[in-house]
């Protein structure tokens, strides 16, 4: 197995968890390289739907390590929550099968804080964020006062970064967002009990990938978001606070680019959105709503009802560019099932080749394709699909020139077609 980095190709919940999951168990190790608990993956095993937002996709397969590098932001208290749940479960995460970095900034109390009272401060024009602190604790990491697990961890180191810290957090809490002002000591006693209990697994994870590499193990690099939601190539300024293309596993998981050797690209089978910024393809109509039931597009981390339309090919050519796509997975066919005619855009007026700067321009030109009525989630193999979902997908990977190598017809481990390539046997 290749070393691979998995790519969301639209605005996030293309279903990368299900992908991630079904790959694996062919790799050492799967490595979480940038965003938040602003993700969330649902898996769903044995009829069971367990949600993610921290611990990386792999984490249900007891033999492979699930790695969360430095270039992801951590709130202790969830991490925590969600390795409870998980251990409640019957899962065992040991310390060799878990792995922090000690380098990974940690989201404080003050940047959840931050990021809702800046939201409500924005009213009409908010970017709709999931409310975790995730810009806010970016800004930190960048402006260089930020928190890492290592002093997390270390009682000592915690107390003396806080210290530096606080007087300017606090000055802004108070003056300028409104919010109360936090002391050291009360952050401290919240703060060293979470450190303590995740020491065991706060470890050098870039020297971990190196070792992993070393004797020839094959690593999964699992991206967060989508490519629109990057702070570089996404719908600024609505977009999250971290690059969520393919070049920034290097980065956020301590490899060069050499290291890797293929990228999956994501990709609903049609179009969604949670929050605020431009969607060339959203049907604010009937079909737009029925695509939301039917595909249960509510999102996992907030519960918002997320945005819906057709699939955006022009979107999806850009998404190869930008993140070297070499393999398509589509997912949530079985959505499609019972339209009459499927819309897809196929390019945006007057824009062949170019990308316009601001999607708000973009003007889809749209086909329309056949739909199917019977029902696919049973089906196994690409000859067990009707002929039109079948010339729905050889369409889709005609218009957008990357072979679609696993398709997805239901939540369930098992409803997936493996076409070929990197996801057969
Ligand atoms: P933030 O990442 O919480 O700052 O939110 C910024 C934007 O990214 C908002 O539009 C969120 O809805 C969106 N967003 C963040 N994480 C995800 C995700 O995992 N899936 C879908 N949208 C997301």
């Amino acid at each position: 197995m290749p070393n691979v980095v998995i790519v969301g190709t639209q605005w996030g919940d293309e279903g990368k968890g299900k992908v991630v999951d079904a790959l694996a168990p062919h790799v050492a190790a799967v490595v979480r390289f940038q965003g938040g608990n602003n993700a969330g993956h649902t898996l769903v095993v044995n009829g069971q739907k367990i949600v993610l937002h921290l611990l990386p996709s792999g984490i249900l397969h007891p033999e492979v390590t699930s790695l969360i590098g430095h270039g992801v932001v951590i709130d202790p208290a969830v991490l925590l929550g969600e390795i409870d749940r998980l251990t409640a479960r019957g899962h065992v995460l040991s310390a060799d099968k878990l792995g922090i970095s000690l380098s990974a900034h940690v989201i404080l109390p003050y940047h959840t804080a931050v990021d809702q009272a800046r939201e409500r401060a924005r009213g009409a024009s908010k970017i709709g964020t999931t409310g975790r602190g995730i810009g806010p604790a970016y800004e930190d990491k960048v402006a260089r006062r930020g928190v890492r697990i290592a002093d997390l961890i270390d009682p000592a180191r915690l107390a003396l970064r806080l210290g530096e810290i606080l007087p300017e957090k606090n000055h802004a809490l108070e003056n300028w967002h409104g919010v109360a002002p936090i002391t050291a000591d009360a952050l401290l006693n919240e703060l060293a009990p979470m450190g303590a209990r995740l020491r065991p697994w706060a470890r050098d994870t870039v020297a971990e990938v190196h070792a992993i590499l070393g004797r020839g193990g094959s690593i999964l690099f699992e991206g967060a978001q989508g490519t629109f939601l990057d702070i570089d190539h996404g719908t600024y300024p609505f977009v999250t606070s971290s690059n969520t293309v393919a070049g920034a596993a290097c980065a956020g998981a301590g490899v060069g680019p050499t290291a890797i050797h293929e990228v999956v690209g994501i990709a609903k089978a049609y179009t969604t959105r949670v929050g605020s910024g431009a969607f060339p393809t959203e049907d604010l109509g009937a079909a737009g709503e029925a695509l939301r039931a039917i595909g249960a597009e509510f999102g996992a981390t907030t519960g918002r009802p997320r945005r819906c339309g057709w699939f955006d090919a022009a979107l999806l050519r850009q998404a190869v560019r930008l993140n070297g796509v070499t393999r398509l997975a589509l997912t949530k066919l079985d959505v499609l099932t019972g339209l009459d005619r499927i819309p897809v855009c196929v390019g945006y007026a007057g824009f062949d080749g170019t990308f316009p700067a601001a999607l708000e321009d973009a003007v889809p030109v749209w086909e329309e394709l056949p739909g199917w009525s019977d029902p696919i989630s049973g089906a196994r193999t690409l000859g067990d699909l009707p002929r039109e979902a079948r010339a729905y997908v050889d369409r889709l990977e005609a218009l957008v020139g990357v072979p679609i190598e696993l398709i997805s017809v239901g939540p369930e481990r098992e409803a997936t077609i493996a076409v070929g390539g990197l996801f057969a046997g």
